[in-house]
């Protein structure tokens, strides 16, 4: 096991009517006068944003409203929102929506406290001592982004997608309540179930191999997020199912499941460059290129594939033959991405295959010109990152 800090600052109020206690958390995190950051119409359906101005009306909360986040977050928005938060001395950002909008509160109380341009921190520029604080009311279990200490954004110039670690953007608070995600269509739950997957998948695949605790935690969170995903899009109402992906994406996220490990992400910095590029679904280009990334690094350590096949696929141990049970997990995993209908190629994600001088644009941008690195469990270069994207181009 090596060092860890596990540090979850966020005050989680989870459950039915919990939206109720918005203001009262607000308030308790110190904020007065509140921007209302949302996304497009979904705040609105849901009657959150009735709900919640309503009872700061009651409360004796000033606020302020802005929509329009889009999923893959635009940094004109974020910094849009900074102006508007300056002039009206706004002490408190309230997310009501998913990762996007709870990434682009986080820019936006990073922008507000940092002196330079807010872009600088995502171009590895700049550091964040401060933020103003964030709070978040989630709308779809997915990114994980109400207690994780990330916040990822999208520079339309240059179509740079770009993440910034930092804990002190962590949300003071996240409410969930599952009936908030009744609503969500059978692409977003998918979408949302895959990133789930891929949070705790990232962390276990790697090179440690002695943490009996925390790999344990992880192949229960993603046997439940398999099993409740199916549930849900059986019954989009069922709220038991519901309630155990909403907090699984927490808990994938939060780094719980990452404790004593060394973390991956390879996957995720290969499908930031999809995203950035074709402003595809974050979810859907995770699962179109995790079985070609698992199968050019699967030799590294294929005891790790062999116990994901076996605790988490289902699959029997071929003990003489380790390889082929590695690949039945692979297999098993794209057959789960094919049942809740998520691309498992580039082709199948995009409806046409990447040209030669795409793929060497992604890898030149994931790589910054081949002088960064991205992974463990394989370290992946410049020259690597091509071949997972030409195999997933197939
Ligand atoms: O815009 P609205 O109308 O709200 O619609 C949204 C959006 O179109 C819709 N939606 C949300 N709640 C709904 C709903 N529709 C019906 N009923 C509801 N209850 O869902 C769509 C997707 O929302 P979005 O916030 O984009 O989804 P998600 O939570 O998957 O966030 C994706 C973003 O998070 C980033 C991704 O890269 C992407 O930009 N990530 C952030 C991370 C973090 N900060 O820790 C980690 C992740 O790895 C990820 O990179
Ligand atoms: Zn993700």
């Amino acid at each position: 096991m090596i060092n860890f800090t596990y540090y979850t600052p966020t005050e989680v109020v989870f459950g039915k009517g919990t939206e109720e206690k918005t203001a009262e958390l607000v308030k308790k995190y110190g904020g007065t006068n509140v921007l209302i950051h949302y996304g497009g119409k979904s705040a609105q359906k849901l009657g959150l944003l009735d709900k919640i101005t309503k009872q700061f009306d009651n409360q004796g909360l000033k606020y302020t409203l802005l929509g329009g986040v889009v999923p893959n977050p635009r940094l004109s928005l974020v910094k849009k929102g900074i102006e508007i938060c300056k002039a009206n001395s706004i002490d408190f950002i309230l997310a009501i929506g998913g990762g996007s909008v709870i990434d682009s509160s986080k820019a936006i109380g990073y922008g507000l406290d940092y002196e330079g341009d807010v872009w600088d921190l995502f171009d590895n520029k700049g550091v964040a001592k401060t933020s103003k604080p964030v709070g978040a009311i989630l709308t779809i279990p997915a990114a994980g982004s109400e207690m994780s200490d990330s916040c990822v954004i999208t520079n339309e110039n240059g179509d740079l997608k770009r993440g910034y670690n930092s804990n002190v953007c962590r949300c003071k608070f996240a409410v969930m309540n599952p009936e908030f995600t009744f609503t969500l269509p059978e692409f977003q739950t998918a979408c949302g179930a895959t990133d789930i997957m891929m949070h705790t998948m990232e962390r276990y695949f790697s090179p440690d191999t002695d943490m009996k605790l925390t790999d344990s935690i992880a192949e229960a969170l993603m046997r439940t997020v398999r099993d409740s995903v199916f549930d849900v899009l059986k019954d989009p109402k069922d709220y038991n199912a519901r309630a155990q992906l909403m907090w699984a994406s927490s808990l994938a996220h939060n780094d719980l499941t990452g404790c004593g490990m060394k973390r991956d992400f390879a996957t995720h910095r290969l499908e930031h460059e999809l995203s950035a590029m074709f402003d595809v679904a974050h979810g859907a280009g995770l699962a179109a290129l995790w079985p070609s990334w698992a199968r050019y690094v699967m030799n590294c350590n294929i005891a790790r594939f062999v116990q994901f096949a076996v605790n988490v696929a289902g699959v029997e141990n071929n003990f003489a033959d380790p390889e082929k049970t590695a690949l039945k997990g692979i297999e098993a995993m794209e057959r789960f991405y094919k049942a809740i209908k998520m691309p498992t190629t580039i082709p199948e994600l995009l409806g046409r295959k990447l040209s030669e001088e795409e793929i060497l644009e992604m890898a030149d941008k994931c790589s910054r010109g081949d002088t960064l690195t991205h992974g463990s469990f394989k370290v992946l270069k410049m020259k690597d990152m091509i071949e997972i994207y030409k195999l997933a181009n197939k």
